[in-house]
């Protein structure tokens, strides 16, 4: 990424670590996973879990990557001096890669869906939005196959090129009109009948609803939606300028992060119920009740379509990282690789994600550990891979690195918020993981 070295201003990364964090994290996953955990209950957590653990997080990974300067694969020995750290960086390695594989199978039924409602638009099919049964379309595998090559080979095109800075600009257009849109669809989705117990199961935080394993999946989803255990956020900051301002840029994406995870459930949970759908829907509530609310409204179908490229944005410029952080370790920076390592990265990614996109339909009854093979890949990355390089680097970070170093790092302070920050880092929030981790085990 040796182009996104010339950032000359904070913006570019801002951009860019916003552009990774928000995704299908909040859009898709945040929803389906309240719907199987608790509604109200597991927001709550995602709510403490996100403000407490994930922003403290970002900023540590917004720290290491200031003062580390290089790729995440060199960055923990070179800042140690213990070259098996960066061990740490392979991990963040293997996740992304295992994330893509499973994120393109998502990303390649929006790339379904899209083609789908652009030809109900032009009447090549029927035109109703309540006809697209999101069961046939997942289970025939030439369509989700196709789709998630799609999104792949886009995902590709533009790491290998270079262009990420172009999307990155469009990006400011793009998340502001789907925060509208989004809007739009809440409004929509408030004003139907029954609407209100929707809106109760996402706000109602009924404790006695909180398992272990809720709360596991809640820091999960914390994890994810802010990219965080992964170093790819580590990466974005070793490019930005010294003067970037960390704390800022953390609590904008935190807070974004957040409106978009609630207004989805808002947009969600309310038509769930107003349509008689159940919360365990999985993987798929979203692209089921989506099409219902839209079909109520005029111009549903155009507005649909539009909605869905701008999904399909996000999901892109959350995907562009993912590839991008294996292909900055793997080249070591070094362009004229860039090129071929694209390419081989993308076609193992396409591996590994067909029999996560068959677990929606061949293999949807081969079950174990935490589910189909799609809930395993999750499951790894979310719950054990992300979680694992957070934890491991606050040990990094609280027990090796020069305070001062991180307090540089870390930059001007008006509000005295270096050793708060810091106490959490070194003490409280490995233990906090650790914890969690191990109970899971349990
Ligand atoms: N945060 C992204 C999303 O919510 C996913 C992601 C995870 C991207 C880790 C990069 C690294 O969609």
């Amino acid at each position: 990424m040796s182009k996104q070295s010339q950032w000359k201003t904070s913006t570019g990364f801002i951009l860019a670590s916003a552009g990774s964090a928000i995704g299908l994290g909040a859009m898709w996953k945040f929803p389906y996973m309240a719907g199987l955990y608790g509604g109200g209950a597991f927001l709550l957590m995602f709510l403490i879990f996100t403000i407490l653990i994930g922003l403290p997080l970002l900023v540590m990974e917004f720290t290491v990557g200031k003062i580390g300067r290089t790729y995440t694969t060199e960055i923990y020995g070179k800042l140690t001096n213990r070259k098996w750290l960066n061990i740490i960086g392979w991990n963040g390695n293997i996740a992304v890669f295992v994330l893509f594989g499973f994120y393109s199978v998502i990303g390649g039924w929006i790339i379904i869906y899209i083609s789908i409602v652009l030809m109900q638009l032009l009447h090549v099919l029927p035109q109703s939005l309540s006809d697209i049964h999101f069961e046939s379309i997942i289970s025939n595998p030439v369509y989700t196959v196709l789709g998630q090559f799609i999104f792949i080979s886009i995902t590709c095109a533009i790491v290998m090129l270079g262009v990420e800075k172009g999307l990155e600009k469009a990006s400011k257009v793009m998340i502001p009109l789907l925060f509208i849109f989004l809007l739009v669809v809440v409004g929509k989705a408030l004003s139907l009948e029954g609407a209100m117990e929707g809106v109760k199961y996402l706000l109602e935080p009924r404790i006695s609803e909180i398992t272990m394993e809720s709360m596991l999946f809640a820091l999960g989803q914390s994890f994810f939606a802010l990219s965080l255990g992964t170093t790819g956020m580590i990466t974005y900051a070793s490019y930005a300028p010294k003067a970037m301002t960390i704390k800022s840029s953390a609590l904008t994406i935190v807070i974004m992060n957040i409106f978009i995870s609630i207004l989805a459930g808002l947009a969600i949970f309310p038509a769930l119920k107003a349509f008689g759908y159940q919360p365990q829907e999985g993987p798929g509530l979203l692209f089921k009740v989506l099409p219902l609310v839209f079909e109520k409204m005029q111009f549903g179908t155009l507005f649909y379509v539009i909605f869905l490229i701008l999904f399909l944005f996000a999901a892109l410029t959350s995907s562009i990282s993912l590839l991008e952080l294996n292909v900055s370790n793997l080249t070591q920076n070094d362009n004229s690789k860039r090129l071929k390592v694209s390419i081989w990265v993308s076609i193992a990614v396409f591996i590994i994600s067909v029999p996560a996109m068959l677990s929606f339909s061949a293999l949807s009854h081969f079950t174990f550990g935490a589910g189909t093979i799609f809930d395993n890949m999750d499951y790894l990355v979310s719950n054990i891979l992300m979680p694992l390089g957070a934890l491991a680097t606050t040990l990094v970070v609280g027990q090796l690195l020069d305070r001062q170093q991180l307090k540089q790092g870390f930059g001007a302070d008006r509000f005295k918020l270096f050793y708060p920050w810091y106490v959490l880092v070194k003490y409280v929030l490995p233990l906090i993981i650790l914890l969690v981790f191990v109970l899971q085990l349990i």
